[in-house]
């Protein structure tokens, strides 16, 4: 048995933790590894103001993950928005008032892509946030609070990649707790008590914003709180991903779920990266309509990977 272990270990290191590391926080992982399409690896990353419900549709059985977003939840980060669009970028607008029923349909048309949905959200305040979130929970399959956006209008509220700095690492912990909280008690896992699987929170974080090591620490913080890290490697003044940031997430965090993220255009790039990473995701090669080598790979994957 020993023996049968240790090979298992040598060549899938990552499923082996997973796999012997038995909490709640794991079986909502296996519950989401059971939505995903075996062969698949390939997950569509949040653009905001384009990735809604109805983008994702017209993908149908191409993504392990889609993920829709960013959406809003509270005023401040929605004025925010509407000054980024008054400079020219897309964002998602809306009435909050119209919040919930908006976020189920798109949930609902990402859903007929055939891939679990992710939804990407901002907010200043968590505590005018929490109908939206209990609603997200409910419907969606990952949670994802972005600590990524770079755009001034939102770090100017001190939220996007500004969630991961050490002196906002208070802020991010505690919007953690609450969220997982709403969480446990929506699936009804209290005093420990397992009763159903809850929805797998993520975080959508950035490279190089602060190195490596410092991020680490921090996210160390809040570690009980998060079931996956999507991560944009995104390499200052470079044209590709800094796999060396990733990989150095990969080592330190290997019982969560990692989405690696930037310039992944190829089969090749989408390899690379894998080594160090259980998914990658992929934005602006979509919107270039570059899609034939994710069903090449989805086609060849079980070779690559396995
Ligand atoms: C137009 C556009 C909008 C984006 N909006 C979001 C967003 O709302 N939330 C987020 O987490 N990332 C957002 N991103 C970042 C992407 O998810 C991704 O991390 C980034 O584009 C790098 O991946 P790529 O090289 O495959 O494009 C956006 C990217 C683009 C191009």
């Amino acid at each position: 048995m020993q023996i049968i272990l240790l090979y298992y270990y040598i060549r899938h290191p990552y499923n082996f933790d997973k796999m012997y590391n038995k909490n709640n926080k794991n079986n909502n992982l296996l519950n989401l590894k059971n939505k995903i399409s075996k062969n698949k690896k390939i997950v569509l990353a949040p653009m905001a103001g384009i990735t809604d419900g109805k983008f994702c549709k017209k993908y149908k059985n191409l993504f392990a993950i889609v993920c829709i977003g960013a959406y809003d939840l509270d005023k401040d980060s929605q004025i925010a928005s509407e000054k980024i669009v008054n400079r020219g970028r897309k964002e998602f607008l809306y009435n909050l008032d119209e919040f919930d029923n908006i976020i189920q349909q798109n949930i609902m048309d990402a859903k007929e892509s055939g891939a679990p949905v992710s939804v990407n959200v901002r907010f200043k305040d968590i505590n005018k946030s929490i109908d939206k979130i209990k609603t997200i929970l409910q419907h969606s399959d990952i949670f994802e609070l972005n600590c990524h956006c770079r755009q001034k209008e939102i770090t100017d509220l001190g939220i996007g990649q500004e969630l991961l700095k050490k002196e906002n690492n208070r802020i991010l912990k505690n919007n953690l707790k609450i969220i997982n909280k709403i969480n446990n008690e929506l699936s009804g896992q209290l005093n420990g008590q397992l009763h159903g699987s809850s929805t797998p929170i993520f975080l959508k974080i950035r490279a190089n914003f602060i190195s490596s090591n410092e991020l680490i620490n921090n996210l160390n913080n809040v570690k009980d709180y998060f079931d996956g890290l999507h991560i944009d490697c995104f390499y200052p003044n470079k044209n590709c991903a800094d796999l060396d940031y990733l990989m150095d997430l990969r080592n330190n965090f290997k019982d969560k779920i990692i989405i690696g993220n930037n310039s992944v255009n190829s089969i090749n790039d989408a390899k690379n990266m894998l080594k160090y990473c259980d998914f990658v995701s992929v934005a602006r090669c979509i919107l270039r309509d570059n899609i034939e080598w994710i069903k090449e790979i989805n086609n060849k994957t079980e070779k690559y990977i396995y």
